[in-house]
C-alpha cells in the first residue's frame, strides 16, 4: 500500500487583488464566466472553525492546538457579508448556502441569516437560503435559525454506527446528538432536509447499506459523496474512493432504485428514487443522492462562487487563489485605495466571473498524480463544501 504523505503547508493560499475595471459592468442579473456558465450560487463560508476534527478536512496532526485561526477582525462582519450578498444577488445568484469550518459556531449567526433572508432577486422573489453543519448544535439553535428566515439545512453525518463515528469525527462525537439535531431541523420545518455522507472505502463504506435503510421514507434525502482530495491536508488517494455506480450497485441489491431527472441545471447531485412494489418511484419513500466529483465531474455547468470567512472570493472548489474582496470593502492604504462603492463592487464581480474558466475536476484526470498545485490548494474547512 502507498504510504500516506501530509505535506507541511502554509493553509492559506496567496491573495490575488480584486480587479478595478475603468468601464462600470452593471449588474444585468445575467452574468456569464469564460465558459458561457451563469453565477448563481453563492457559498459563503463564516468561519474556519470546527468542533470536530473529520480527518479527510481538518486531520488532528495539521489542525492542533498550535494551528492558528484568523482573529476576530479578519473576517467580515455580517453588514459586510449582506452588502456583498446583495451584490451577487444583483448579478444573479438565487441560491446562498452558509457553510464554513462549523458555520454554527459562529456567534449570533442567526443576524446574518435574517439580513440574508431579507434580500429579494431582482424579480421580487426571496433566496433559497440554506446552511451546512455537522448537526452538533443543530438542536440547540434550529429554531432560532428557521425564525430568522433559514429555509432549510444539510446535515453532514457519515455513518450511523456510533464507533465509526466518533472515530472520523475524531473528536468522540456521539450519533445520538448529531440525530437530535436532524430531528430538532425536523420539528421547526427547517426542510427539505439533505444528509450528506462522504463515503471513504475501508472506513465507512460498510455504513452505505445502514444508513440507506434509516433515512427511507424518513423524509430526509441522504447523499453520497465521493471522498475528494481537495485542499493539501487530507493525504488523499484514489483507492479510499468508492465510485457512486458501486453506492448505487450495492443499495440496489437490497433497495430498488430509478433515476429520477435533475431538479435543476448545475446540480451537484445525481437524483435516485426508491420504488415501490410496482417497480415506479414512491415518493413517500423519498431519494438518494450521489456527488460523483471524482469519477463523473460536473465542471460542465457549475454556477457556484465560493467567499472565505476573510472575504476572499473562490471561483473553484480546487482553487489555489482567492479574489481579495475585502480590501474593496475595507480599502487599502497600503495601495492608495480608497473604500469600494456599490457600483464598483459590482463591476469588479462582474470582470472577475466574466474572466472564470475553472473546471479541476473534469481536468483533474488529466493532471500528474501528484499534481503541483496541490500544497496551494485551498482546505475544505476554509472554504466549506
Ligand atoms: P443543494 O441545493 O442542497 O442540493 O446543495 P448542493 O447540491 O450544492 O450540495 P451541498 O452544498 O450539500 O454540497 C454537497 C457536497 O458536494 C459538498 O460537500 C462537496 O463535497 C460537493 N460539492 C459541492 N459543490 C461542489 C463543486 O462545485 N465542486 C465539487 N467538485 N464538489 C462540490
Ligand atoms: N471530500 C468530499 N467531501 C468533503 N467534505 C469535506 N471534506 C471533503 C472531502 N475531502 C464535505 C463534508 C461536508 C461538507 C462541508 O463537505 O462532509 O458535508
Ligand atoms: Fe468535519 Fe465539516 Fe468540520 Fe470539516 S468542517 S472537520 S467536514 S465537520
Ligand atoms: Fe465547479 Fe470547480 Fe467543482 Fe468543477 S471542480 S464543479 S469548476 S467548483
Amino acid at each position: 500500500m502507498a504510504e500516506r504523505v501530509i505535506p507541511l503547508v502554509d493553509l492559506r493560499s496567496p491573495v490575488l487583488a480584486a480587479p478595478r475595471p475603468l468601464e462600470a459592468i452593471p449588474p444585468s442579473g445575467q452574468l456569464l464566466d469564460g465558459l458561457g456558465r451563469p453565477l448563481r450560487d453563492l457559498r459563503i463560508s463564516v468561519t474556519d472553525r470546527c468542533n470536530f476534527r473529520c480527518n479527510y478536512c481538518m486531520p488532528k496532526e495539521i489542525f492542533d492546538r498550535n494551528h492558528h485561526y484568523l482573529p476576530h477582525g479578519a473576517l467580515l462582519s455580517f453588514e459586510e457579508i449582506t452588502r456583498l450578498a446583495r451584490i451577487f444577488v444583483a448579478h444573479g445568484v438565487r441560491k446562498i448556502r452558509l457553510t464554513g469550518g462549523e458555520p454554527l459556531l459562529r456567534k449570533g449567526l442567526e443576524h446574518l441569516v435574517e439580513q440574508l433572508a431579507a434580500l429579494r432577486t431582482p424579480d421580487g422573489q426571496p433566496l433559497d437560503l440554506t446552511l451546512t453543519t455537522n448537526g452538533s448544535l443543530l438542536a440547540r439553535k434550529a429554531r432560532a435559525l428557521k425564525d430568522a428566515g433559514l429555509q432549510r439545512v444539510t446535515v453532514s453525518l457519515d455513518a450511523l454506527d456510533d464507533a465509526i463515528f466518533r472515530r472520523m469525527n475524531d473528536v468522540d462525537f456521539p450519533v445520538r446528538d448529531v440525530l437530535a439535531g436532524l430531528e430538532a431541523a425536523q420539528a421547526v420545518g427547517l426542510g427539505p432536509i439533505k444528509v450528506n455522507m462522504v463515503v471513504k472505502r475501508d472506513t465507512n463504506d460498510q455504513e452505505i447499506l445502514p444508513m440507506a435503510r434509516h433515512f427511507r421514507g424518513s423524509g430526509v434525502t441522504l447523499r453520497f459523496i465521493e471522498y475528494m482530495d481537495v485542499g493539501a491536508t487530507n493525504g488523499w488517494r484514489m483507492d479510499e474512493v468508492l465510485p457512486s455506480a458501486q453506492v448505487v450497485e450495492r443499495i440496489q441489491q437490497e433497495l430498488p432504485l430509478v433515476q429520477l431527472s435533475p431538479n435543476a441545471i448545475g446540480e451537484t447531485a445525481e437524483r435516485w428514487g426508491h420504488a415501490g412494489a410496482d417497480g415506479q418511484h414512491d415518493p413517500s419513500l423519498g431519494e438518494i443522492g450521489v456527488i460523483s466529483s471524482v469519477t463523473q465531474a460536473f465542471c460542465g455547468d457549475c454556477n457556484r462562487a465560493r467567499l472565505s470567512m476573510e472575504g476572499r472570493l473562490y471561483l473553484c472548489l480546487f482553487a489555489g487563489q482567492g479574489y481579495d474582496l475585502r480590501a474593496l470593502l475595507r480599502g487599502d492604504m497600503d495601495h492608495g485605495m480608497g473604500r469600494a462603492s456599490d457600483a464598483e463592487i459590482a463591476s469588479a464581480l462582474a470582470a472577475i466571473w466574466q474572466g472564470r474558466t475553472d473546471r479541476y475536476s473534469e481536468l483533474r484526470a488529466a493532471l500528474p498524480a501528484a499534481a503541483g498545485a496541490a500544497g496551494r490548494r485551498i482546505e475544505m474547512s476554509y472554504i466549506g463544501g
